[in-house]
């Protein structure tokens, strides 16, 4: 049999029993192995392949997560709607703890990761100006209120390289720009999607107050392990609900990132 799924989760390895008739899949990709074995299986009707992406056994720090792999592993498995649950620090006083944001812009500072499927071959130039589906936000904003998770529809992700967390003169600095959030595995991962013609969703959960916003001692990653795990039974439930209010049939603009691009090989 050929197992696909048309939906991809990437997250934490709390997400595992997400899955009704769950199979695992080995996927080979040309960029090395995803961060572990795919699970393919359904939540409702649909199908979906989950990749935990620091591995099983978390042994993959942010910065070395195989990005590449995991989203070639996904395509390949027929997916073209991916959502990406994730821990977040808060920029924002008002948004504590327990707080839900699905971003509509990011930034990148991460430095030295491999952000790019064509690096060889010819130039191919993605649109990025708006970096998630937004179908895709419109589902996991619709979920996380009828949850009735305290919810941000939209606003700015700042990726930071890690694998430590920010000083507070950064985290301040990110603060004074407006941005919202900030976490440590949302890129490059949502510019591969995007170079892959795949939907790309963030569901971000904010577990602390990033350094620049608290008046302690700083964010702790035991704090923001044990904040997650906490709150992992819920998440997987906002992912279940957000799976399931995904459309069948794609129509936002994501599906057509590479027309009229000349691709160097053809995609998965
Ligand atoms: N992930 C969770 N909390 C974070 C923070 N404060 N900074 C970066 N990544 C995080």
């Amino acid at each position: 049999m050929v197992i696909r799924a048309d939906i991809g989760v990437l997250g934490g390895s709390g997400f595992y029993s997400l899955l009704d008739e769950a199979e695992e899949v080995e996927v080979s990709t040309p960029y090395g192995p995803p961060s572990d074995v795919v699970t393919v299986g359904r939540i409702g009707s649909r199908p979906v392949a989950f990749i935990p992406r620091h591995g099983r056994d978390h042994r993959f720090p942010p910065h070395r997560i195989p990005y590449r792999a995991n989203l070639w592993a996904l395509r390949s498995l027929g997916v073209r709607q991916v959502l990406a649950p994730s821990a977040v620090g808060s920029l924002k006083p008002e948004l504590g703890p327990g707080a839900i944001v699905v971003p509509d812009q990011l930034v990148d500072r991460t430095s030295g990761r491999v952000q790019t499927y064509y690096d060889d071959g010819g130039a191919v130039h993605v649109s990025f100006s708006d970096p998630y589906c937004p179908s895709g936000r419109e589902v996991a904003v619709a979920a996380a209120r009828a949850g009735e998770w305290p919810t941000t529809d939209g606003g700015t992700l700042v990726v930071i390289e890690g694998p430590r967390f920010s000083t507070r003169a950064e985290s301040q600095w990110f603060q004074r720009n407006g941005w919202t959030i900030v976490g440590m595995t949302g890129f490059p991962e949502a510019v591969l999607a995007r170079e892959l013609a795949l939907c790309y969703t963030s569901l971000s959960l904010v577990t602390d107050l990033d350094a620049g916003v608290e008046s302690g001692d700083g964010v702790t990653h035991e704090e923001v392990l044990a904040f997650f795990a906490r709150n992992v039974a819920r998440m997987r439930t906002l992912v279940a609900d957000t799976v399931q209010s995904l459309p069948e049939e794609r129509t936002c603009s994501c599906g057509s990132a590479l027309d009229g691009i000349t691709l160097p090989f053809e995609l998965p």
